[in-house]
């Protein structure tokens, strides 16, 4: 008897296409100034459980600074990695309240986020400052995860594009192949944070194809296939699954529905259509 071949689903094809591209989705929490070090032990050893079996995708908790050490003790050899939520761009030096990329990679880190829109608002970071950061975070052995996004003015003036083009082209041109492969980006719309107004996913995947055409422009496109673009902004457990339906979403980075060990395990545990 003649077998019929079934046609892939949706589903199968987009495996399949981020699978060969070989983007393995990252799902990282952003704890922002939230938990102390006994409240961040107990989120971290609820999460570690709640997400043992999960297998195919990275996951990233991103701890207050002064939490590291513990955090990384408490998922030591799990499948939960570390980030820093900010590094600054000297190795050492007389910067009274400021920590280094050898010092975060120390804490076990393996991420740093880097020109968070929070960062960028209330603390000055310039796109100067952001490629200075990034680079510190490599030289460090640190993968970098530089946050863009635009602000609801930028977006309702139609300036979206231009605004995340020049944070891109500033923040992260000239780096050497093999750091750039380390490089993660994370889109993050500066309306969308803490808000509850999501972007469709149709609205963050135009974003998403968009910065990888200008990684592909400032490197190439064999390069800019392999670069994880995150989407920050709002993330839930209900919302996870269609934006994760969409070819340029590689992961999120999320904020509030990360300090709930619930919420971020369904998160992590996503089924893309
Ligand atoms: P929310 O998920 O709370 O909107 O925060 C997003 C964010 O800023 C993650 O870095």
């Amino acid at each position: 008897m003649e077998q019929q071949t079934a046609k892939p689903t949706e589903r199968e094809k987009g495996v399949e296409k981020k699978s060969t591209l070989q983007r393995t989705p990252l799902l990282a929490g952003n704890w922002k100034m939230y938990k102390t070090v006994s409240e961040s032990e107990a989120l971290a050893k609820e999460l570690k459980q709640l997400v043992a079996g999960v297998s195919g995708r990275e996951i990233l908790i991103c701890p207050p600074s002064i939490n590291l050490t513990k955090v990384s003790e408490i998922i030591m050899g799990t499948n939960i990695c570390l980030g820093a939520q900010n590094l600054h761009w000297a190795n050492e030096g007389a910067f009274t309240g400021e920590l280094s990329g050898p010092m975060i990679k120390a804490a076990g880190c393996k991420y740093v986020i880097i020109g968070h829109s929070e960062r960028r608002q209330y603390f000055g970071e310039t796109d100067k400052i952001v490629n200075d950061k990034m680079n510190a975070a490599l030289k460090a052995g640190l993968f970098p995860i530089v946050c863009v996004g635009e602000t609801l003015e930028e977006r309702e003036a139609n300036n979206h594009f231009k605004v995340v083009e020049r944070q891109i082209r500033d923040g992260v041109s000239n780096l050497v192949k093999e750091d750039y492969l380390k490089l993660v980006i994370a889109y993050e719309p500066v309306w969308a944070i803490g808000t509850g107004k999501t972007a469709s996913p149709a609205q963050a995947q135009e974003m998403h194809a968009f910065i990888r055409k200008i990684l592909s422009q400032i490197y190439n496109e064999p390069l800019a296939q392999k670069t994880r673009i995150l989407y920050g902004g709002s993330v839930k457990p209900d919302n996870i699954d269609s934006l994760m339906s969409q070819p340029d979403i590689d992961g999120g980075l999320v904020g509030g529905a990360s300090l709930k060990a619930a919420d971020f395990s369904r998160i992590v545990a996503y089924q893309a259509a």
